[in-house]
């Protein structure tokens, strides 16, 4: 197949983009590389490199998107402004990228091949304040964020489209994943990358309140597990899938984990700030069962494989993520 991943330096689509160069598919990446965010070329390093083609380029950019779809299957779109909390800060970067980057993708596979199939990265923070656990996809979404809200946004493009053009999706609502290849840079995503650093710098990790809130845990290597099935199942067209690891741990027993596997790194507990608590979601656990019935896909690792995984990888390339 020839695949378009938007955003395909970044954490997940650079693992995505590593897995499918090495099966018979034809890969272009474009990505911006915008400092804020996770883009680093290095990411591919064990990756087919003469199965991928990367463009660096912005997916804002209508003449560039209506070039590169041209041909392609299927279209992975991970660009975006990661970040819930600068969402409100950056609302117009959030929208044009989280939003309008889908719209400009839907017309330009409107015009050019409605077969084109795209796969979006969304997020749990679309469901906002979780009322029953688990969370299963029918859940209330009512988001707490910009970031939420212009995930969902995107959602409502793709199914838009597809009941007046027919352009097939899937949505993915992702938990909270974790893995090789992360960003490191900052903590305001990707909190499990942020705390390994500080362990292995030794440093005090801060757990805003008791830590008791519970979060799902995806493992990387599961979630392109999860990607790889949705693109190649027809039945998962159409629909909207949760995608985590199936349980939830307690924020302060992700903490003590990380520094435990390190060996290095003090935990503090400390106030919450306030733009932090007016959009905390509570306890999250979801619910997998939809995509285990349509796929057959199971989480392959646990939390604790996971994070030995990742320590070992930082502790081999650690320089590459700073
Ligand atoms: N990391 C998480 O906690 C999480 C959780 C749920 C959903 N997601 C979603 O998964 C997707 C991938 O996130 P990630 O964790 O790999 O983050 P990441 O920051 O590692 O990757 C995002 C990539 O998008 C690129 N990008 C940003 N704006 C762009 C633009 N305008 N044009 C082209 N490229 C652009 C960045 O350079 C980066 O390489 C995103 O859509 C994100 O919203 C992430």
């Amino acid at each position: 197949m020839r695949i378009l991943i938007t955003g395909g330096l970044g954490f997940i689509g650079s693992n995505l983009a590593t897995r499918l160069s090495k099966q018979a598919h034809h890969i272009t990446i474009l990505d911006n590389l915008n400092p804020l965010y996770g883009g680093n070329k290095f990411n591919l390093h064990d990756a087919n490199l003469d199965n991928i083609d990367l463009i660096i380029g912005d997916a804002r950019d209508k003449e560039l998107i209506l070039r590169l779809v041209k041909d392609i299957d299927v279209v992975f779109h991970f660009a975006a402004q990661v970040s819930y909390i600068d969402s409100l800060n950056i609302p117009f970067e959030d929208v044009e990228v989280n939003s309008v980057s889908t719209l400009i993708l839907l017309e330009s596979i409107k015009k050019l091949n409605q077969k084109t199939k795209i796969i979006f990265s969304s997020s749990r923070l679309v469901y906002g304040r979780i009322l029953q656990t688990p969370v299963a996809e029918n859940h209330i979404t009512a988001p707490l964020s910009l970031y939420g809200i212009h995930k969902m946004v995107s959602e409502k493009y793709l199914e838009i489209y597809q009941r007046n053009y027919g352009i097939p999706y899937v949505i993915i609502r992702i938990t909270n994943p974790f893995g090789i290849k992360q960003q490191m840079k900052h903590n305001k995503y990707s909190i499990v990358g942020w705390f390994m650093r500080m362990a292995m710098e030794d440093k005090v990790i801060k757990i805003f309140g008791s830590g008791e809130q519970k979060r799902d845990y995806i493992y990387i290597e599961s979630l392109i597990d999860a990607f790889n099935k949705v693109m190649l199942n027809n039945e998962c067209e159409n629909k909207i899938y949760n995608v985590g690891a199936g349980y939830s741990i307690k924020f302060k027993e992700m903490v003590n984990h990380i520094v435990a596997i390190v060996g290095k790194g003090k935990v503090e507990h400390i106030e919450w700030p306030t733009n932090y608590e007016s959009i905390e979601t509570g306890n999250f656990e979801v619910s997998l069962q939809k995509l285990h019935e349509d796929t057959g896909w199971i989480n392959s690792c646990t939390f604790e494989e996971g994070i030995e995984k990742t320590f070992k990888y930082y502790k081999r390339y650690y320089e590459e993520y700073f």
